[in-house]
């Protein structure tokens, strides 16, 4: 498959997809949005691949959705074409894990994206910030609804009415991040931390994500429910039984993913 405006490769099991937009700090214009959801897809669907880092630029992950593109866009074309509701579905609809790899500025549509990751790892100068308040609007493709949930009600009112920026050890705090790696080492510790993940038996590794998505859109009591009923469903599969006798063999899993 040939993108335009972001490269990826493969490193064993592992998916690296990188924004390549420099000259914009890797602004999601429509070509890049197209781009996303066709890798995810690829990623999803390819058996040999069981993790996945995006990552941008040393200076930006991503600056934002492209104010260029939607300076003169009419008001009624947003809501006629829904905007960003069809990639923001598809992107969020990727059943295998995936990791936000983050240095330098993560704005807008750009910490939208990071937010969407399965989780997120810094590198020590990333910033993280929901400007568009600056620009007469307000977060668009998810902001205000995943950034509260990630950091509570004070920062996230701070974030969005301000418009400030939070650096890694703020984020880190304040747990929107679950890590920070140093700037030159984050790509080479993002990868570690998936080929670790990619080495999980994958349908624990697709169940243990589907959990967690689950606790952040319904209430207690349903979410416990449907972890008890996840994890009867996970008893039933060989890498199941593997995995529990090779823990009393005192020896590693050798895993199917299934
Ligand atoms: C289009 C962008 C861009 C963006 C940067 N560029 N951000 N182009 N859309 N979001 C372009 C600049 O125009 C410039 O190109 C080049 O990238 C380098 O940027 P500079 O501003 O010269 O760099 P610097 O001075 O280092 O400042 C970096 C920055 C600043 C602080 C990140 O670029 C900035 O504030 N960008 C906008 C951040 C923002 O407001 N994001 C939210 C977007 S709205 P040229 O060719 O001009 O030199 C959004 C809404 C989502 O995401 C939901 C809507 C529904």
């Amino acid at each position: 498959m040939s993108y335009e405006t972001i490269l990826v490769e493969q490193h064993d099991a592992v998916t690296l997809i990188t924004l390549n937009r420099p000259q914009a700090l890797n602004a999601l214009n429509g070509q890049v949005l197209k781009d996303l959801i066709a890798a995810f897809a690829a990623y999803d669907a390819d058996p040999s691949q069981r993790c996945a880092v995006l990552t941008g630029s040393e200076k930006a992950f991503a600056a934002g959705a492209d104010i260029k593109e939607m300076a003169d866009k009419p008001a009624a074309d947003f809501f006629l074409d829904d905007f960003f509701s069809e990639w923001t579905s598809k992107v969020c609809a990727t059943r295998k894990p995936w990791i936000a790899a983050v240095a330098g500025f993560a704005l807008g549509g750009g910490c939208e994206l990071a937010m969407m990751a399965d989780f997120i790892i810094a590198a020590d100068t990333a910033k993280f910030g929901q400007p568009e308040i600056k620009l007469g609007v307000a977060p668009g493709m998810g902001g205000s609804q995943r950034l509260t949930r990630a950091v509570g009600k004070a920062k996230a009112m701070d974030m969005c009415l301000t418009g400030r920026m939070m650096d890694a050890a703020e984020a880190e705090r304040a747990s929107l991040v679950s890590r920070i790696v140093p700037a030159a080492d984050l790509v080479a510790e993002a990868l570690k931390v998936a080929a670790a993940i990619a080495a999980m038996p994958m349908m624990a590794a697709m169940v243990n994500k589907e959990m967690v998505n689950i606790a952040f859109e319904t209430g207690l009591n349903q979410g416990l429910l449907t972890e008890r009923r996840l994890f009867q469903i996970l008893t039933a599969t060989e890498d199941k039984t593997e995995g529990m006798a090779a823990f009393v063999e005192k020896r590693p899993g050798v895993w199917k993913g299934r």
